[in-house]
């Protein structure tokens, strides 16, 4: 069977783009706007893009009304970011943060996160996040201008909060870490059913 993504809706392409690439890393993303309101939502659009420089990236998409959320809006006008690696502990409060407050609504308080200070950023880093990266906005890409549409937000790592619990000798214990993973429709991965394999040699 194939499917040319020009036939189908924009949900459609959503229900097997998010149905195929999986599980998806989530980034748990603090903001402030000008005015110094603090926005919390998750985006499973997520990934590394660059060690050296060190450079993560997420995807907010347009609204139905292609509007921008909030943390789009927000990093747009303060150039600042923090990503809050989501552990399997966190799952229900980073769920109750997805909810589409008004820009006004501070969801730390709304979803009851605790919030600690960042060092070189204004927006707060999630207290209970065994990883906290700390952001300086290095580019935004629009992706189209409808609903939906992506906006590749790149930004660069300036600090790494890291627990001691999950950190020996240099390696992250991703056991410990217990990050979850964005599966299709509203299900969820863990990552304790893992395999290793050697990369080849020539
Ligand atoms: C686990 C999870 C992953 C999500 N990933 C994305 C994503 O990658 N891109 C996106 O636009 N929305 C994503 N959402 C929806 C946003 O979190 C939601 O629209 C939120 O209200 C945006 O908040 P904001 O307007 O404060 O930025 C996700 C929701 C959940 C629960």
């Amino acid at each position: 069977m194939e499917i040319n993504p020009n036939n189908l809706s924009s949900q459609e392409i959503y229900k097997i783009l998010i149905g195929t690439v999986l599980p998806r890393p989530i980034a748990w993303v603090s903001t402030v706007d000008k005015s110094g309101n603090i926005n919390l939502a998750p985006f499973s659009f997520f990934t590394v893009a660059s060690v050296n420089p060190p450079i993560v990236c997420f995807c907010p998409l347009l609204k139905e009304n292609s509007t921008a959320k909030d943390t789009l809006v927000n990093i747009k006008q303060t150039r600042e970011f923090v990503i809050n690696i989501v552990s399997y502990d966190l799952a229900q409060t980073m769920n109750r943060t997805s909810a589409p407050y008004p820009s006004e609504v501070n969801e730390f308080a709304a979803a009851g996160v605790a919030a600690k200070q960042s060092k070189f950023v204004k927006p707060p880093c999630v207290a209970d996040s065994r990883v906290n990266f700390e952001c300086k906005l290095q580019q935004i890409i629009p992706l189209g201008s409808g609903p939906m549409a992506g906006n590749l937000v790149l930004g660069k790592v300036c600090n790494i909060h890291i627990h001691p619990d999950i950190f020996r000798n240099g390696q992250v214990d991703h056991q410990s870490l217990d990050a979850i993973g964005r599966m299709g429709g509203n299900m969820y991965a863990t990552i304790r059913d893992c395999f290793e394999m050697e990369r080849p040699e020539i």
